[in-house]
């Protein structure tokens, strides 16, 4: 298949659906025949970045990381597809200048909602002083001004938020 890689990165607060809309729009391209990485905050944590933490010094390490990895990976026609919380604007702009092709998803829901969901039990144990430096709670989370796509998690389905990228991706002629 004649195509180039690109890197889609998707990027909003714990417990947004970044991960869960990620693994879906994997399962779509590799099923269309594409060859796809997922770089996975939670799972790149516990290989590439294990010696960091959350200060702003260590989110910046680990997004700049994962940011040259996924430009190695899309520069060799692998999609690299992103899962990271990537907070802080400046360091999402950076790692964008540093691919060819850049795709920014923000996967967005209110900070109320990822909360109530609160999957991990992290929101709980944040606002009870347990964990520091949580996103949203007391570290902050700089929504991206000019995303290619938004996914409103809140008010629409995974599968249509995976459906939507997938058209874009389409639209723009990515992916076929
Ligand atoms: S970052 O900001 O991009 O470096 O974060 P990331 O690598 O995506 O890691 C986020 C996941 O780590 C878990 N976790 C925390 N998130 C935010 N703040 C704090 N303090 C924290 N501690 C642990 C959490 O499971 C995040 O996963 P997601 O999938 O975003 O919920
Ligand atoms: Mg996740």
């Amino acid at each position: 298949m004649n195509y180039s890689g690109f890197t889609l990165w998707f990027t909003g607060l714990s417990g947004a659906g970044k991960t869960t809309i990620s693994k879906g729009v994997a399962l779509v391209l590799k099923a269309r025949g594409y060859r796809v990485e997922i770089l996975d905050g939670d799972v790149v944590r516990t290989h590439l970045c294990q010696e960091l933490g959350f200060s702003k010094q260590d989110r910046d390490t680990n997004v700049r990381r994962i940011g040259f990895v996924a430009n190695l990976l899309s520069r060799n026609q692998v999609i690299a597809i992103v899962a990271a919380i990537s907070p802080y604007r400046e360091i999402r702009e950076e790692v964008r200048q540093m691919s060819q092709n850049f795709i920014e998803v923000y996967v967005k829901a209110s900070l109320e909602t990822c909360s109530q969901r609160d999957v991990k039990g992290l929101y709980a144990l944040a606002k009870a002083g347990k964990i520091k430096d949580f996103t949203g709670i007391d570290s902050p989370y700089e929504e991206p001004l000019n995303p290619e796509i938004i996914c409103h998690t809140q008010y629409e389905s995974i599968e249509s938020s995976i459906t939507k990228v997938i058209q874009v991706l389409e639209e723009w002629g990515y992916i076929c």
